[in-house]
């Protein structure tokens, strides 16, 4: 009775044949991705994040040279270990050209670099090393005067500039970079609801000349709204 209709597998076979052809149709009738570059644009204002009643996040501004170069010269050796520009860090003029760098890379909507507070110290780092406003994708990166560690300043912060990133700039990604074997800076990551997603095998060489493997963790903004969506269940319940 169905003869000269085509069998399943013949369908799939001529659709395999075609296919090349029929791809690229299909394709262009694809809406264009939106691309936004409001970023750029929403960088006027100098941000100030009060993330609790004992941590803030403030963009750095050229009168924090002084203090800043004086933390980094405090933990050198602490923050050599894992990052490579504190060695070319060598008077408060070098932090301040940082600053006014990162100040100008603002401006253009590149990136965000803040200062932490911790009950109105400043205490350490916690920026967005580059914001990529085509992709809406953002890296986080920080630091903390060693002696404050083990108390949640930098969680905080970072939780704090996350939730800024998502909300004010509507972006799609966060990334942490770090070396393998920073287990403080890999916690902070896990902590936040980051997950793994690759290893740059001896991607940086570290300052003790031996190539170290660089870990990749990302935090959707659709995994972000489940943790405030958890967050505010839990509030609701307790
Ligand atoms: C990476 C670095 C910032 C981590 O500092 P940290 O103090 O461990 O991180 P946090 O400020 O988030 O504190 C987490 C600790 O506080 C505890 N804590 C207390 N209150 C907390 C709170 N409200 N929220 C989260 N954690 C809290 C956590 O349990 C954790 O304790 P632990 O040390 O016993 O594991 C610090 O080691 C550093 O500056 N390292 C050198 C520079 C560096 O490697 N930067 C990263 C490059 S990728």
């Amino acid at each position: 009775m169905f003869g000269n209709w085509f069998s399943c597998r013949e369908l799939f076979e001529i659709f395999s044949l075609y296919q090349p052809f029929l791809t690229p149709k299909l394709i262009n009738r694809q809406p264009a991705k939106p691309i936004s570059n409001s970023i750029p644009h929403l960088c006027k204002a100098m941000i100030s994040i009060q993330v609790d009643n004992e941590v803030e996040v403030r963009q750095l501004t050229p009168k924090d040279a002084q203090p800043l170069y004086k933390l980094v010269e405090a933990n050198r050796s602490f923050l050599g270990e894992w990052m490579p520009w504190v060695a070319e860090t060598k008077s408060a003029v070098d932090t301040g050209n940082f600053i006014q760098r990162e100040t100008d890379r603002y401006i253009e909507g590149k990136a965000i670099a803040g200062g932490i507070w911790y009950n109105g110290e400043l205490c350490g780092t916690c920026g967005f090393n580059r914001i990529d406003s085509n992709h809406l994708q953002t890296e986080i990166g920080y630091w903390l005067n060693e002696p404050l560690q083990g108390r949640g300043i930098v969680s905080r912060a970072c939780q704090g500039l996350i939730n800024f990133g998502f909300q004010t700039f509507k972006i799609l990604r966060v990334e942490i970079r770090c070396l393998e074997g920073n287990f403080r800076s890999q916690a902070i990551a896990e902590r936040l609801g980051f997950k793994l997603e690759g290893v740059l095998r001896n991607a940086e060489i570290r300052h003790d000349g031996i190539p170290h493997n660089l870990l990749i963790f990302g935090l959707l903004r659709e995994e972000w709204r489940v943790q405030i969506w958890r967050r505010t269940e839990e509030d609701s319940i307790t």
